[in-house]
């Protein structure tokens, strides 16, 4: 039998590869083969319920990645959930869909990435939209937008889900809010994020089904004949031409399965679409990254970048709950997105020039941690330019989420821009070994501060009316373990020990100059590779205010153009 041979090989069937998949098998002389280690969830329910958020954690389509001892967090372990399956954590996440600030992604280019700015990624969002215009009982509950932020012919579906919590609700924390200084925000998806909003979700209205990314863009177009998905297939590394000099050449990729190890071949690209938990990993394990690493394992050093792994921000999560008077029904995807302004009123400059005068403190933690394998000045730099987006050009401080359930009213939360920055590494040769993963969870003092303040913050909106009539006592974390008025140190051990990851990891593949600690450039293509790209949650340089599907669905959709044009031939 021939050995399986195609133009492009995608490794990792999930949120982003499934778009590049699509858009290249659109051209019908162009082979792509997907390998991914999980299998259909078409009709699994833990995927499909709406009202389903959490059923599919720790079942087997989740890898739940344990983290290493989180030393800055009483030295407990974190679960970061990742979907294994056709459509990746696509197919287990929350739903939510909120883009960027416009400000962010110029940053972008800002730093080096030529052609990657809010003005050129705003039409990709739109290309991979379908969005459902709310019907009039949807608007009556809140929903509600902008047509001119949105694409009606993409193939994710985005909308309101049905069945919408009581209308009740949406004049009592929006009144409230406003009395906290936090706006009503009509749409949030139009690249200025700050206030209160009724966003939509990945949703099929019509159907009641979740929407994922293998609904969007596989299953339609799975009988394309150059459309090849390979599952329940482990890729192992990226296997290598015999050359000895210039930019390395893939020729394919190694993969285990039931049938045993193989190469499938590449004979254009190798796109890496795993995940920002494996696509530095499987660099790391086919010889690309830090030489100190790769030697420790023997493997040999195709290309030597220290910055492959670094890099990993994610973001943390607290929830305070109370209980409801009234019993809620339907999904409620009420948000606020209050700007550091905002959250700090008056203390806002002190706040600011404190931690302004720790950044270089910072940058030069982050260097030793990595032993090394950041630059001090480099890591200086990105920590400006995210000082900067929070204090000069007030994108959101954190995101509060307002979940009421029957009779008791839950608030879950999270800071939208830590400090902190970890790094992802092999442990050892054996892929099937689970790399070393360490977010450094509140290695800066800042960031459990501002999970802190934004807890208090959220205490006071409770305490506020109409808010405060709706509600009686507080569960989470309950007066007795947190009284009124308790000092930000009580605050700062609850969240310590109730926080979870808020399973947003980016940047362990950076789209950066190589000089300022790139992993890819600009065409997403790796350094000192010729043929190989990274196209996933790895390569967003800079944590994002907005959930991260959208972005990666639109990064993936112009990172396809990106390839289709570098062929002139197609
Ligand atoms: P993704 O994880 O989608 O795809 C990687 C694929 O590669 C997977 O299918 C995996 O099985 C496969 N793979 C990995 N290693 C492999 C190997 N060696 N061989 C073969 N295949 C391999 N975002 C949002 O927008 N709104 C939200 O509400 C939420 N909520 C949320 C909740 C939870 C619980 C999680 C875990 C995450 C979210 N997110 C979210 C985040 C968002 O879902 C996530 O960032 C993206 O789906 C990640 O997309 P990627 O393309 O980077 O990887």
């Amino acid at each position: 039998e021939a050995p399986a041979r195609y133009d492009f090989v995608i490794v990792g069937g999930g949120t982003s590869g499934l778009v590049v998949a699509n858009r290249l098998s659109e051209k019908p002389d162009i082979t792509v083969a997907v390998i991914e280690a999980g299998d259909s969830v078409f009709n699994n329910p833990n995927v499909t319920t709406v009202t389903g958020y959490g059923l599919a954690f720790d079942s087997d389509i989740d890898w739940a990645y344990k983290t290493e001892d989180q030393t800055y967090a009483d030295g407990k372990k974190q679960t970061m959930r990742a979907g294994k399956a056709i459509g990746g954590t696509s197919t287990i996440n929350g739903m939510s869909y909120t883009r960027a600030q416009d400000v962010q992604i110029d940053v972008w280019e800002a730093v080096g990435n030529k052609g990657w700015n809010w003005n050129t990624l705003f039409p990709y969002y739109k290309k991979s939209e379908h969005f459902q215009v709310p019907t009039p009982d949807q608007v009556d509950h809140g929903a509600d937008y902008y047509s001119s932020y949105h694409g009606t012919s993409g193939p994710l579906k985005v909308g309101w889900p049905y069945f919408m919590t009581n209308s009740s609700l949406v004049p009592a924390i929006d009144q409230t809010l406003r009395q906290l200084d936090v706006p009503y925000n009509r749409d949030v998806n139009g690249g200025q994020m700050v206030g209160f909003t009724v966003h939509p979700d990945t949703i099929d209205r019509e159907a009641n089904i979740r929407e994922d990314a293998a609904r969007a863009y596989y299953w339609p177009y799975q009988a394309r004949p150059n459309l090849k998905i390979i599952t329940n297939t482990y890729a192992n590394k990226i296997i290598w031409d015999d050359s000895k000099h210039g930019d390395a050449v893939a020729t394919g990729v190694e993969v285990t399965s039931v049938n045993g190890t193989e190469t499938i071949y590449a004979s254009k690209e190798v796109i890496l679409s795993a995940g920002s938990l494996k696509s530095p990993v499987i660099l790391e394990l086919s010889g690309i990254g830090n030489p100190d690493i790769l030697e420790k394992y023997d493997i040999p050093v195709k290309v030597n970048n220290t910055a492959v792994g670094e890099n990993l921000q994610d973001e943390t999560n607290n929830g305070l709950s109370y209980q409801g008077r009234e019993f809620y029904i339907g999904t409620a995807t009420f948000s606020a997105l209050p700007s550091a302004q905002q959250i700090y009123g008056d203390k806002l400059s002190d706040v600011a020039s404190s931690i302004n005068s720790s950044l270089a403190d910072y940058a030069k933690a982050v260097a030793n941690f990595s032993n090394g394998a950041v630059k001090e000045e480099n890591v200086l730099s990105a920590l400006q330019t995210q000082w900067d987006l929070i204090f000069k050009s007030d994108v959101p401080f954190a995101e509060i989420v307002f979940v009421p359930i029957p009779k008791t009213f839950l608030s879950e939360f999270w800071t939208l821009l830590p400090f902190s920055r970890g790094n992802i590494h092999i442990k050892s040769a054996d892929p099937t070994r689970q790399a070393s993963i360490n977010p450094n969870y509140f290695m800066f003092g800042q960031d459990l501060t501002s999970q802190a303040d934004v807890a208090q913050f959220i205490r006071k909106i409770f305490h506020t009316a109409p808010l405060s009539d709706v509600v009686m006592d507080e569960n989470d974390p309950g007066l007795d373990l947190v009284p009124e008025n308790a000092t930000e140190s009580v605050w700062k051990d609850w969240v310590k020990t109730s926080y979870r990851s808020n399973f947003h990891p980016v940047g362990t593949a950076s789209m950066m100059p190589r000089d300022k600690g790139g992993v890819v450039n600009a065409q997403l293509k790796v350094y000192g590779t010729k043929n190989v790209r990274v196209i996933d949650a790895s390569v967003v340089p800079f944590q994002l205010c907005g959930h991260l599907t959208s972005t990666l669905y639109a990064v993936a959709e112009r990172a396809s153009d990106l390839i289709k044009n570098s062929y002139t031939a197609y």
